[in-house]
């Protein structure tokens, strides 16, 4: 090629490779796969290598910087948090093998250790004598992103090592490096959640994780089934093994969460051989794999051979070939929601990805369709991992014919083709016909479900022949059911009958929490609904309960306690109501009991260092005793922990006249002994 062809090429790939990069790591929504953004940004890299000087020190090749998110404190790292080249064939993991054997006659005689390559968000977990004491993210490799409050919610990361009787002593300072992630099933658990509250579902567990992880308030990344697994040592003041293979399992002594199925292979040969069976078992594995890493087992060895770049040239990433395909969408169809929320799914020309035929996948929402400007009729990128519902990446533009409409939103309901409408406080589309029946058959079927009136046999088939015969018209009807009405459906003899009927006798007795919860009310999920429960004790102080009541429960916001007061005063939801009274279903909640929390409802500030122990010591005991622990002082905060050399938090408390503990006050608070 020649040289301005080049130039111009260069300059195409690296605006291209930007603005994935963007999507990826800033707006968290990756619009190509990782494959082929490694293959953009390989072929970016030989022509750079043709032309050196033409590179330029912003060419994504020389710095593959990820933005810092606003907000986070950033830390050194003590050592790079390197990254790792890649091979995609057995040639190219050959040939990088014969690259380091040349530098290094060891090389020939060593063995391996072959591990899987977690697509999760690498996290920097620090420990000062066995106390975890800060995590970051990667970052650059040099700065990370002080994310401690966020990780300290991760139940898999262990608060302090070791973890468990008759284990090893660790250094007194440890660093290690892990991958926060979230399990398939766990993602799909989620979602699930996710879109009966009527909210909005998540793209990908990679994203999730990462997005979980990464935004200020803790609260949330709790909420969500974040895991953690550890597989190196970045730093330490101590004796720590000379050996990968020995690093996982010291790593594994001290508690840490490590890796499954680790190979250890004495040649090159066992190596691949350990690719191919994880190759094999890649879609039977709780979490995404993209691929194994294979490590020199000797570390000495291992950092002799030095770095290139960001790149140890002790270990390379062996990729899995791509479960990303393009297929035709065919069309955008439309489901209706329990809550009435509608939700955007692709019709697609049927495809191949890892081994299973794919028809449908999820389009997520309508913002997601807006923002990729997917079309009918484009040609559309498709992932799919393990058990998780194949998703539509976006479509490939490059594609379109230009006969491809933009799409636009439906105006009315699929199922019973009334006006839809947008909520007001969240951005979705909802069909608000409180008759619609898609909308009923999925509420029975959540009333019924097991984690509400838990009633045995009745799944989405019967709700289905149930409203479809016009047998019920909302939720309290199923209680008025008889043996006649049941004997008139297909499938039903009097032995099934009686046994429906039995159960939802039996459900009759059902806790007010499992009445709450079968209501359906959108945000409304387990804890909510134990709440009300607990707070207001009967269906009928609901009914009468003003939006303030709501407010005014540790843990609803104005939103959620908006949509429990709407619910609860709409005429059509009353009228069920009053008919569930009518069928004698009137749970009451015992008087509550006087807490065991000691510090449930107040909110603590913690600044300086304190004498005995340490703030994150500080910040568990309070919340282990129903505190919360948030970071600055306003009007809302009911106590400021002050240690040694406090900082401006101090002057801040004594304006807003927040009263101001001592560490001792603290532990006597927590002994629930008055303060002096
Ligand atoms: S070792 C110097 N081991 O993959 C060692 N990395 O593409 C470099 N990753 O940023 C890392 N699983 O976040 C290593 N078993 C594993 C891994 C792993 C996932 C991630 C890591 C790294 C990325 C490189």
């Amino acid at each position: 090629m020649e040289r301005d062809a080049v130039e111009k090429e260069i300059l195409r790939l690296r605006r291209e490779i930007e603005q994935h990069n963007h999507a990826y790591y800033v707006l968290n929504t990756p619009t190509i796969s990782d494959y082929e953004w490694d293959k953009l940004l390989r072929r970016l890299q030989l022509l750079e290598a043709e032309f050196p000087d033409l590179i330029s020190p912003d060419s994504p090749t020389q710095r593959i910087a990820v933005e810092p998110a606003e907000g986070f404190r950033r830390v050194p790292h003590p050592a790079p948090i390197l990254s790792l080249a890649n091979a995609y064939t057995d040639e190219e993991f050959l040939a990088w093998l014969e690259r380091i054997r040349k530098l290094d006659d060891r090389v020939n005689a060593a063995d391996f250790v072959v591990e899987p390559k977690f697509d999760g968000l690498t996290v920097v977990l620090h420990y000062h004598n066995g106390l975890f004491q800060l995590g970051t993210t990667r970052g650059d490799g040099e700065t990370g992103e002080d994310i401690t409050a966020n990780l300290r919610t991760v139940r898999s990361l262990p608060l302090r090592i070791p973890l468990g009787e008759g284990s090893i002593e660790p250094p007194a300072r440890l660093v290690v490096r892990g991958e926060a992630l979230i399990f398939l099933e766990d993602f799909s658990a989620l979602n699930q959640r996710l879109e009966e509250a009527g909210e909005r579902t998540y793209v990908n567990p990679r994203n999730t994780a990462s997005g979980a992880l990464r935004q200020l308030d803790p609260a949330l990344t709790a909420s969500r089934p974040i895991r953690l697994i550890c597989y190196d040592i970045i730093a330490s003041d101590g004796e720590v093994p000379s050996h990968q293979l020995e690093v996982i399992d010291f790593l594994g002594q001290l508690g840490f969460p490590i890796p499954e199925g680790v190979v250890h292979a004495k040649d090159p040969e066992q190596v691949l051989d350990a690719y191919q069976s994880w190759v094999a078992r890649r879609d039977s594995l709780p979490y995404e794999v993209d691929g194994v890493v294979i490590k020199i087992n000797d570390i000495l060895l291992s950092s002799d051979l030095g770095v290139v770049g960001k790149d140890p040239r002790g270990a390379i990433a062996y990729k899995f070939p791509a479960q990303v395909v393009t297929t035709r969408l065919n069309d955008i169809g439309l489901n209706v929601g329990r809550t009435g929320v509608i939700t955007p799914y692709a019709i697609l020309e049927a495809v191949e990805v890892g081994g299973v035929t794919v028809r449908q996948a999820t389009l997520h929402n309508f913002d997601f369709i807006k923002e990729k400007d997917i079309r009918v009729g484009d040609r559309v990128l498709l992932k799919r991992a393990g058990d998780v519902i194949p998703y539509v990446i976006g479509p490939v533009l490059e594609a379109r014919t230009g006969d491809e409409p933009v799409y636009r939103l439906p105006k009315r309901c699929p199922s019973c083709s009334e006006a839809l409408e947008f909520s007001e406080t969240e951005v979705a589309l909802y069909c608000v016909n409180s008759t619609c029946p898609t909308q009923l058959i999925r509420n029975l079927e959540h009333f019924a479900s097991r984690s509400a009136m838990d009633i045995e046999g009745m799944g989405i088939k019967i709700a289905v022949q149930l409203v479809e015969s016009g047998l019920v018209n909302d939720i309290a009807d199923i209680f008025n059911l008889e043996l006649e009405d049941l004997l008139s459906l297909e499938g039903f003899a009097e032995k099934r009958a009686q046994n429906l009927l039995d159960a939802i006798a039996r459900s009759r007795t059902q806790s007010l929490t499992r009445l709450v919860i079968g209501l359906g009310i959108r945000n409304v999920g387990e804890t909510v609904a134990a709440d009300l429960a607990r707070h207001i004790g009967s269906l009928e102080g609901l009914s009468h309960a003003s939006q303030a009541d709501f407010e005014g429960i540790e843990g609803i916001g104005p939103i959620v306690a908006q949509t429990i007061h709407d619910w609860f005063q709409n005429p059509v939801n009353m009228r069920v109501l009053t008919k569930l009274k009518e069928a004698g279903i009137s749970p009451e909640m015992a008087a509550p009991e006087e807490s065991s929390m000691v510090l449930e409802g107040l909110t603590f500030v913690l600044t300086g260092s304190l004498p005995s122990m340490s703030r994150a010591e500080a910040k568990a005991q309070i919340q282990n005793a129903g505190g919360r622990v948030v970071a600055s002082v306003s009007g809302k905060t009911s106590y400021l922990v002050a240690g040694e050399s406090p900082g401006s938090k101090l002057q801040k408390a004594l304006d807003l006249e927040v009263p101001v503990l001592s560490e001792e006050d603290l532990l006597r608070l927590l002994e629930n002994r008055p303060t002096p």
